[in-house]
């Protein structure tokens, strides 16, 4: 095909769908099975050909006719002769495939081959609109099984695969690699967009074309795995997507560990994509009879750009995965940043009396609590000694969860149960317990070790510290669970195969949080890692919602928030208003009520306007949330690419809806000159805009009176007049009757 024209290829192309269903007659559809993965908008299409090698040969729009699907080109059958198995749905290695691997293994005999041959498939329905194929392929040498499975979710166009191995040779395998999942995409170029960064610099995005050869999107990190990549990433396909335009997927690992995703352009131009848990310094030994079941690999797909496939993925986020995700959220005040340490028992009883005054739902106990022989009076001690600090509080926590019921507000806590200060009695009593080299010498991140929950102790202890919680202070009515060091010195005392480990503790971790989830299914549990170091589905599905940054920088978060909300919906972020950046409160204000909103503001030192401000704002957001929560939601102008930010939600009845709009660039004095175009309504509706949450005093020069229909605001637009005087306005639509 070298040096071939577009007309060229394009016969050639049209040669091989020719030879294709020549070939298809001739043999007689006997020799291949054809297996459809179809969701509401797309279809996944696995074939076995005559070698009972399982290809995929479509990911993409689902056709019309499921029969079509049988004529598509086996590329396997054609281009065999370059690469060996094609398109594979689970690539192995060491046999006739050369490209990068989805597995690979040393079997029992030394022998480094693999070859996987499809021998049954079953397709059950696992829920309403939810249904679980899972295809067997063997190895026709060795007694060695591989099963994929792919779970489709129909309305949100959502597919999770994952995989399982076993074996039954005459002594342990060794899986060198164990991808979760091997996906191809077909089209003439591809676009990734993932994401970088650091403490306090989550979700910075980067775009570029993937070009020929291998491109890793990997971490080694071990516990707070997403600290400078996370597993989320979009593919457009021929080029970039827009909001609304192009061809896109979105993925992610469900997984809170170390991670590795590679996307290889081969040689046939065609995009694989392999993901899974990461195998770095991870050989996993596997002993005959035993089963290895890798996390899910999460897609959706859209042929109408981001925006579509964002909601998919919410739909699909509230409808199956997170704890609660058809329900509400706890507005709440902190006092992480107003007091950080500093604390005892008379200033908690004030705070908890601003937090009524505030009029917001629960009162959040952060770090510093907790710590006898080393008080956690700053982060070098403590952590690991889960016993209120007496001299703080002396009452302990029991008599603050009652102090806030007489209040009228909930209360909750903050903990951090993996990790251990070196300065703390758990350390004392159980080194044994902690990740560390025992040969080397100790090396900390935040002045903390990880207690390594690979230990089934460990894990008793870890799931003890939140049921000890609970059975003290029943009315504890939400947990805010931190992590805050990597993995340095991976080893564990416990573990015999010091391989096992990251996998080993992941494992752990999860069942800590299924205990904890199986006694207490309801109570609001946050996600939460030094910021947004941890937050994707593998445990989210155990929470209620994310803290996505210690930079509560509004104008940084708007940046943030804004990427995170590709991948995560709006109930599930948690957003403070807090006293970092310039902007002033209503910005602040206005910005964290576009998730779920809280405060970490010293309530006593507002001045009665701005605490006025505060009160009106959590009553004005009380009476939105659940569009917030609930809506669509629909981004209309980039903060990347304009001076204006903003983005709605709309019900589903598309008869209310909120819209968001932030300055973040005054160059020129431009705010918005320019309507903005609102999404998601009924072009058939009338409706009237109203301007909520102003500072008080401040009248709006949105004109109330006005209706106008959702043809006219989707196409010509509305403008929220944003500028110097007015940089954060926030819209209600309503349908007027
Ligand atoms: C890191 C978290 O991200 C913060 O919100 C706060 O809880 C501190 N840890 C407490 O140490």
């Amino acid at each position: 095909m070298r040096g071939t024209t577009k007309a060229n290829k394009r016969l050639y192309g049209l040669f091989l769908i020719i030879g294709q269903l020549v070939l298809f007659a001739t043999t007689g559809s006997a020799q291949t099975v054809t297996i459809p993965i179809e969701t509401a908008g797309h279809a996944l299409v696995l074939q076995v050909n005559n070698h009972k090698d399982l290809n995929i040969i479509y990911l993409g729009k689902k056709l019309a006719q499921k029969e079509e699907y049988g004529l598509i080109p086996n590329s396997y059958r054609q281009y065999s002769d370059y690469t060996g198995l094609y398109n594979s749905a689970y690539t192995p290695s060491g046999g006739r495939n050369l490209l990068e691997p989805a597995i690979t293994v040393t079997h029992a005999d030394g022998n480094n081959s693999l070859d996987l041959r499809y021998v049954s498939h079953k397709q059950t329905s696992v829920g309403e609109g939810v249904s679980l194929l899972s295809i067997l392929l063997q190895d026709p040498v060795y007694k060695f099984d591989v099963t994929l499975y792919f779970k489709s979710y129909f309305g949100e166009d959502v597919i999770e695969q994952w995989s399982s191995v076993s074996h039954n040779e005459k002594g342990n395998v060794i899986l060198y690699k164990y991808a979760s999942a091997n996906v191809c995409l077909k089209a003439d170029s591809y676009w990734l967009r993932q994401y970088h960064g650091d403490w306090a610099k989550e979700m910075q995005p980067e775009e570029s074309r993937i070009t020929h050869g291998i491109k890793t999107l990997d971490s080694k990190l071990g516990t707070r795995a997403n600290l400078f990549q996370p597993s989320m990433f979009m593919i457009s396909l021929d080029r970039p997507a827009t909001e609304d335009e192009g061809y896109v997927m979105m993925g992610s690992m469900e997984w809170s560990g170390n991670f590795k995703i590679d996307l290889e352009v081969d040689p046939q131009n065609n995009l694989r994509v392999i993901a899974g848990m990461n195998n770095y310094s991870s050989p996993y030994t596997l002993k005959p009879g035993e089963k290895f079941e890798t996390p899910a690999f999460l897609y959706t797909l859209s042929s109408n750009g981001k925006g579509e496939a964002s909601r998919k993925l919410h739909a699909w986020a509230r409808n199956y995965k997170i704890t609660d995700g058809k329900g509400s959220r706890l507005t709440l005040l902190n006092n992480w940043e107003a007091t950080y340490f500093d604390f005892n028992e008379n200033k908690l009883v004030e705070l908890l009396k601003d937090t009524k005054k505030l009029g917001v739902d629960l009162f959040l106990l952060d770090d510093g609590w907790f710590g006898n022989k080393y008080p956690r009076n700053d982060d070098h001690a403590g952590l690991g000694d889960w016993g209120e600090n007496r001299q703080k509080l002396p009452n302990g926590i029991v008599s603050l969860v009652k102090e806030a019921q007489a209040n009228g507000v909930k209360f909750g806590i903050w903990i951090e149960p993996e990790m251990v200060n070196p300065k703390s009695e758990l350390y004392e009593k159980h080194p044994d317990w902690v990740v560390r080299q025992p040969k080397r010498d100790e090396y900390y991140f935040r002045n903390q070790l990880v207690l390594d929950l690979a230990n089934p102790k460990v894990q008793d202890f870890v799931y003890g510290v939140v049921d000890d919680l609970f059975s003290k202070n029943p009315q504890l009515a939400y947990i805010k669970w931190d992590c805050n060091a990597v993995v340095y010195n991976a080893h564990s005392a416990y573990l015999k195969n010091q391989n096992h480990f990251h996998i080993k503790y992941v494992e752990g971790l999860y069942n800590v949080l299924k205990r904890i989830r199986v006694k207490y299914p309801d109570v609001p549990l946050m996600l939460c890692s030094g910021g947004g170091g941890r937050v994707d589905y593998g445990a989210l599905q155990y929470f209620t919602e994310y803290w996505p940054s210690d930079n509560t920088d509004p104008l940084e978060r708007i940046f943030m928030q804004w990427e995170y909300s590709y991948f995560y919906p709006a109930l599930s972020s948690s957003n403070h208003v807090t006293d970092w950046g310039k902007q002033p409160l209503k910005f602040r204000t206005d910005v964290a009520m576009m998730g779920k909103l809280g405060f970490d503001i010293v309530v006593s030192k507002l001045n009665p306007t701005d605490l006025a401000f505060c009160q009106n704002a959590v009553k004005t957001y009380d009476a939105v949330k659940h569009i917030i929560f609930q809506g669509d939601q629909y981004r209309l102008s980039d903060p990347r690419s304009n001076s204006v930010a903003s983005l709605m939600y709309v019900n589903h009845y598309k008869t209310t809806a909120v819209v968001f709009n932030y300055l973040v660039n005054n160059r020129y004095e431009e705010g918005s000159k320019m309507p903005v175009r609102f999404k998601g309504l009924d072009p058939a509706k009338k409706y009237r805009v109203k301007e909520i949450n102003l500072y008080p005093g401040v009248n709006s020069s949105i004109d109330t009176d006005m209706v106008y229909s959702g043809d006219f605001l989707m196409n010509v637009g509305f403008n929220p007049v944003v500028n110097s005087g007015r940089t954060s306005v926030i819209l209600k639509i309503e349908a007027a009757v």
